[in-house]
């Protein structure tokens, strides 16, 4: 497969996807978000891959939805081709995503950041939703998003302001899970990614769909949900190894099974 807006490489289990628009500081087009869903299924299908790590450039994660390409679409014409359906089909995918952001992650990419399972920020991360002083609101699922992630205070502030917040607000406030020198922000999403690729891939995908309940559900039916999957494990082989490797006082060796 080739694609002419993104990089798409394998580091052992580890599926990497690097955003490649650096002259637009990676915004993305239409052809950029296709792109990515389509990486991100390739991963998904293959077994070989247990988790995937988005990332942009230094300067940007990406600067956020192509304004030059919307700039002159009419109400018709976005109706009907349904922009930027292609965001649920991203967030639908089933193995553990990580965003490696560094510079700016704005709008759709702050966005694309959010459908994405954990975000590492470099300490040069700016985050924000600066639609409105475009005219418009969030697209791909920020004013949800962002509201769920940092609470309904605060995202009024940034998507009714505009403002950028600062790697250290982000954590603060519950949108990122770690804040890492910019420097080492690749290696340490890689690591991230390697520790989760190392569990039972089934078992991670699991994991991901119970905490993603949590933003769906009532806490009973959560509760519920979690309970029914956590019994289920009990039918894969990587339970009775990773248990059985326990007692035995050495390092589990999952086989997804
Ligand atoms: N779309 C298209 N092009 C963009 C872009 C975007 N979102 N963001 C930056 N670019 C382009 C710039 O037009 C510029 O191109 P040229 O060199 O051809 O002029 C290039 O990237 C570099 O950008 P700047 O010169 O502006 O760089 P800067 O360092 O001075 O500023 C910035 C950086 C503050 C991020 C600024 O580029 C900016 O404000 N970008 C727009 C941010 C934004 O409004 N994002 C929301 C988009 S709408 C959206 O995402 C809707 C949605 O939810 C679905």
């Amino acid at each position: 497969m080739s694609y002419d807006h993104i990089l798409v490489e394998t580091r052992d289990r580890v599926g990497l996807i690097t955003l490649n628009r650096p002259k637009a500081l990676n915004a993305l087009n239409q052809a950029l978000l296709r792109e990515v869903e389509q990486a991100l299924s390739g991963f998904d299908t293959d077994e070989g891959i247990g988790c995937v790590v988005i990332t942009g450039s230094e300067k940007a994660f990406a600067a956020g939805a192509d304004i030059v390409e919307m700039a002159d679409k009419t109400y018709p014409a976005i109706y009907t081709e349904d922009l930027f359906a292609v965001g649920d089909r991203i967030a639908r995918h089933r193995l553990p995503v990580i965003a490696a952001v560094s510079g700016f992650a704005l709008g759709g990419g702050c966005e694309l950041a959010m459908m994405c399972d954990i975000i590492l920020a470099a300490d040069t991360a700016k985050f924000g939703q600066p639609e409105i002083k475009l005219g418009v609101l969030p697209g791909i699922g920020g004013t949800q998003r962002l509201a769920r992630a940092i609470g309904k205070a605060k995202a009024m502030e940034l998507c009714l302001t505009g403002r950028m917040m600062g790697a250290e607000e982000a954590e603060r406030a519950g949108l990122v899970a770690r804040i890492v020198p910019a420097a080492d922000l690749l290696d340490d999403a890689l690591k991230t990614a390697a520790t989760i690729a190392s569990m039972s891939r089934p078992v991670a995908m699991l994991t991901k769909e119970a905490i993603d309940r949590a933003d769906e559900t009532s806490l009973a039916e959560g509760v519920r949900f979690e309970r029914r999957v956590f019994h289920a494990v009990f039918a894969t082989e990587d339970q009775k190894e990773g248990m059985k490797a326990f007692v035995e006082k050495r390092p589990a060796s999952f086989r997804n099974a």
